[in-house]
């Protein structure tokens, strides 16, 4: 056995150090060194990449590569999100908050892999845990999405006996926390994909710490990698994350790995979005779209459709904005509710939107538009718990606010894309004919984007009305006035 020495570690970004230090030089934060018992590398993998690793620098004209044939998981979201596909010899990151469907996803995955070997293992449950939400996602028809039969199923009311959709032969499960006895699974079953379900769970005799300790994720983390880089046989790993954003573990194996997949939405709600953080291996603008049904993780091939609910005409407080959300286009309701404030500090809210944002498009609005921002409570929310980064979103929030406060609907059938200055301009937002286009496809009447946007579109090629507008003033006088 090789010789352990400790160290210490930052458990908030993973800095290492011989000696224990108040403060850490890397992230600034104080009092988060632990110290930990490291064993110096010793597992079969690193051994066997240490040989491999022979290589002489040569000239780029020289360096050959094949096109490497990636593994289609057979759920096109989740490939769009990868590039098409899982590369060979590859280390995935899944995160996500506990209970977001992580484990639901990669097991789904797992079942509809066709024509390859897998190997699941769960440091979290055991083997019969597995076999029954496997039952429960192929029994309900899930594998069959699309198909005549997934239809049948769903209109008859009673799901289909599980037997009715075979589980796959070659899906094999073990429920295990240690690598080492990991990788003699391996050597039995020889996957061709390996999931860990999850990282924070697994341990290695190389360690002397606890599970899900920083020394820990990051050792077991190098040895998955090099398990993957030597054979080639990709590896997705699950990882947990706080709500208020990533955990130690996950950002020390950020450097690591290849991708980092990120597996969001509010738990309350059916849509989960997975988003690419990192991804060596293709775009990290696409994002994948999902509904968590009672019979597993559903595509949402277009989000826009569902997410705008059938509102009523004469409701006020309501304003669709055309974001989105990487190069997807994402039509989402804001709904604003602003009354006379009852106690002396008003009362703010946001759902699924920044509130510092909030309070400086309120601030804008009281400057120029009258808003009474000192005498009003002011509530916000986005329809179908999406968090919303795009700032295009800004103008929708405004017209939201606006019209509640006026107390006169926004029509439906009209839609928003324009982000909001200091000064109440109505500033340009990128890939303004992609959102306008996507509005004319969805039927509304009229979009409102900011003058410096319009300059530049041929407002002959669209049925719909683009109204271009330069300030806040503008739009509300062509809603309201
Ligand atoms: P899970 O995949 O266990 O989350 P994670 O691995 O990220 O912790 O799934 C979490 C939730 O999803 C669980 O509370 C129940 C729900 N769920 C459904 O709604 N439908 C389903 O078909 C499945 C399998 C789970
Ligand atoms: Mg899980």
């Amino acid at each position: 056995m090789a010789k352990a020495k400790t160290y210490y570690f930052c458990q908030e970004c993973g800095y290492q150090s011989s000696g224990w230090l108040g403060r850490c030089p890397e992230c600034g934060k104080f009092g988060t060194f632990a110290e930990e018992v490291v064993k110096a590398e010793s597992g079969k993998w690193n051994k066997e990449s240490a040989k491999l690793g022979v290589s002489t620098p040569k000239r780029i004209q020289e360096v050959s590569y094949s096109e490497t044939k990636r593994i289609a998981t057979g759920c096109g979201e989740f490939d769009r999100v990868l590039g098409g596909g899982i590369v060979p010899g590859s280390l995935l990151l899944l995160g996500g908050e506990p209970g977001i469907g992580k484990s639901t996803l990669l097991l789904q995955t797992a079942l509809a892999i066709k024509d390859k070997r897998l190997l699941y293992v769960s440091g979290e449950e055991s083997e019969q845990q597995i076999k029954m939400r496997a039952d429960r996602l192929v029994g309900k028809g899930l594998m069959a999405v699309g198909s005549e039969q997934s239809a049948e199923s769903d209109e008859g009311g009673s799901p289909l006996p599980a037997t009715h959709y075979p589980l796959p032969t070659d899906l094999y499960v073990v429920s295990e926390t240690v690598t080492q006895r990991i990788f003699e699974h391996i050597d039995t079953v020889k996957p061709d994909l390996l999931i860990v379900d999850s990282i924070q769970t697994i341990t290695t005799d190389d360690v002397d710490s606890p599970a899900g300790s920083v020394s820990q994720i990051r050792q077991c983390t190098t040895e998955f990698q090099h398990y993957a880089k030597t054979t080639g046989v990709p590896v997705l790993l699950i990882g947990h994350i706080t709500k208020d954003g990533t955990l130690a573990g996950p950002k020390v194996m950020e450097h690591i790995v290849d991708a980092v997949l990120q597996f969001e939405g509010d738990r309350h709600y059916g849509f989960r979005i997975l988003r690419a953080l990192k991804n060596r291996f293709g775009s990290t603008a696409e994002i994948g779209l999902f509904e968590m049904l009672g019979s597993g993780l559903h595509e949402v091939p277009n989000p826009s459709e569902l997410l705008l609910s059938q509102r009523d005409e004469t409701l006020s407080g309501a304003a669709v904005a055309a974001t989105l959300e990487g190069v997807r286009p994402m039509f989402i309701e804001v709904q604003s509710l602003v009354s006379s404030a009852v106690y002396g500090t008003p009362q703010r809210n946001a759902n699924g939107f920044d509130m510092r944002r909030l309070n400086m498009l309120l601030a804008i609005l009281e400057k120029r538009c009258g808003f009474k921002l000192g005498a009003k409570d002011v509530f916000l929310n986005i329809a179908g718990g999406i968090k919303v980064n795009d700032p295009a979103i800004d103008l929708a929030v405004a017209c939201a606010v606006l019209s509640s406060n006026v107390d006169m609907p926004v029509s439906p059938r009209y839609c928003f894309a324009a982000e909001l200055g200091l000064n109440g301009e109505v500033r340009p937002v990128s890939r303004v004919e992609q959102r306008i286009a996507e509005a004319d496809r969805l039927g509304f009447e009229r979009i409102f984007i900011s003058k410096y946007n319009a300059r530049s579109i041929d407002k002959k090629r669209y049925k719909i009305e683009i109204v271009a507008v330069g300030v806040i003033e503008e739009a509300f006088r062509a809603l309201f006035a």
